[in-house]
């Protein structure tokens, strides 16, 4: 056995207490916000929707307890956009997802965001991010964004504006979860939803100019979409067209490596090479009905609801790229304070479809909805 010099574990100890710092003060800043915002503390606009999927007959994917072929379930999806009440904004959009179709029980809980880069990839730099959002976004980012490049990259990826819907873009996990296949080895895995047949350009691509300024979020001068278009689309096409939307989730797999060091390929600031880690389809879904306003704010998701074979890696360090799923895990606080608030207060009511309500906020330098916008 090798023995370390006291040091190490010192120095151990001293990463673990300081991730328990952060977590700590994270939880508290974002279930206070939770609370007295009485809102989530990101995707606060979206739609929940209901419907079912399938594993797939034929997995090309180790054999899985969780994962059986043909396997069927009920589902639920909440599709947001990140941060602002406004569908017409340049922002992150999400896809979670529910291996039940209920308010909260589930065997297993995805969350993904549009792109395949975060502006953040450990607790590091999610408290740097937090900071220069509770600062007030738009030009409060560029600071940060100059400091990490990557953040730039990984911003410029991830944002969609105007996509004509939900259901026409891609949604990843980004963070390395883990996979315990039936033959007892422990993977890493990443998870996107995509339309079923997928073909690119995907809906909402940022131009080169909202790829290099991610942070200019306002929408459009004299933008005709009202705030609520991107829910209308959904309302309108399952509800009274009868359309369902089809998605497929798929997964990526990775070994974990002999050695005891974590690769940088954890860090969910370096996608996964698709041709070296192929995506394998694991489920087909099928979305069939939009649910109404205060289901959907009902809803919710949390890291902590998965099976013991799809387990979530643990951190050691705010350098560690597990260190993100920590907070998320110890987030679950923030889901309970927002519904508590509920309790107390009630459901806050819906937001209007216009720019000139009072509650819709400009993004700084440009504070006032621009031009004509509806
Ligand atoms: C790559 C990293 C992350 C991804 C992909 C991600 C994704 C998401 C998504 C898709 C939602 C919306 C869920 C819904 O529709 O209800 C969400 C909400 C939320 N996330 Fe994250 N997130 C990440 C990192 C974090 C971190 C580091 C924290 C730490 C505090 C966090 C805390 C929350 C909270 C509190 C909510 C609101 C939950 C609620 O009130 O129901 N997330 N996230």
């Amino acid at each position: 056995m090798i023995r370390h010099p006291w040091w190490t574990w010192m120095w151990r100890v001293y990463d673990r207490l300081v991730l328990a710092v952060y977590t700590f003060f994270v939880t508290l800043a974002v279930t206070g916000q939770s609370f007295f915002g009485q809102q989530r503390m990101s995707h606060e606009n979206g739609i929940a929707l209901s419907g079912r999927l399938k594993v797939v007959d034929n997995p090309t994917f180790p054999a899985h307890n969780f994962f059986r072929p043909g396997l069927e379930f009920s589902c639920r999806m909440r599709h947001g956009s990140a941060s602002f009440k406004d569908d017409a904004k340049l922002v992150v959009r999400s896809a979670s997802l529910k291996f039940q179709d209920d308010h909260f029980d589930s065997p297993f809980d995805l969350m993904m965001n549009s792109g395949d880069m975060p502006l953040f990839w450990n607790a590091r730099t999610f408290v740097e991010f937090m900071w220069v959002t509770l600062r007030g976004r738009g030009k409060q980012f560029v600071s940060y964004l100059k400091k990490y490049p990557v953040a730039q990259v990984g911003g410029g990826s991830a944002v969609r504006r105007n996509p004509d819907s939900f259901g026409d873009m891609v949604y990843q996990t980004k963070t390395a979860l883990g996979f315990v296949g039936m033959d007892g080895v422990f993977r890493y895995v990443r998870y996107k939803i995509e339309p079923l047949g997928f073909e690119q350009p995907e809906g909402g691509l940022p131009d080169d100019f909202d790829r290099n300024h991610p942070w200019l979020q306002n929408p459009y001068r004299n933008e005709k979409r009202n705030r609520n278009y991107l829910k209308e689309q959904l309302r309108q096409r399952l509800n009274l067209d009868q359309e369902p939307l089809h998605y497929m989730l798929m997964m990526q797999l990775r070994e974990k490596p002999v050695e005891a060091l974590e690769p940088q390929w954890l860090s969910c600031a370096v996608p996964w090479d698709a041709t070296e880690t192929p995506w394998h389809s694991v489920a087909e879904i099928q979305m069939v009905r939009a649910l109404n306003y205060e289901r959907s704010m009902l809803t919710w998701f949390d890291m902590g609801n998965h099976p013991d074979s799809l387990p979530v890696p643990k951190a050691v360090s705010i350098d560690d790229p597990h260190s993100l799923n920590h907070l998320r895990l110890a987030s679950v606080w923030a889901r309970h304070a927002r519904l508590f608030s509920y309790r107390i207060w009630g459901i806050p009511a819906a937001f209007g479809d216009s720019r000139k309500d009072a509650d819709w906020l400009g993004v700084p330098p440009l504070k006032d909805p621009p031009g004509d916008s509806l």
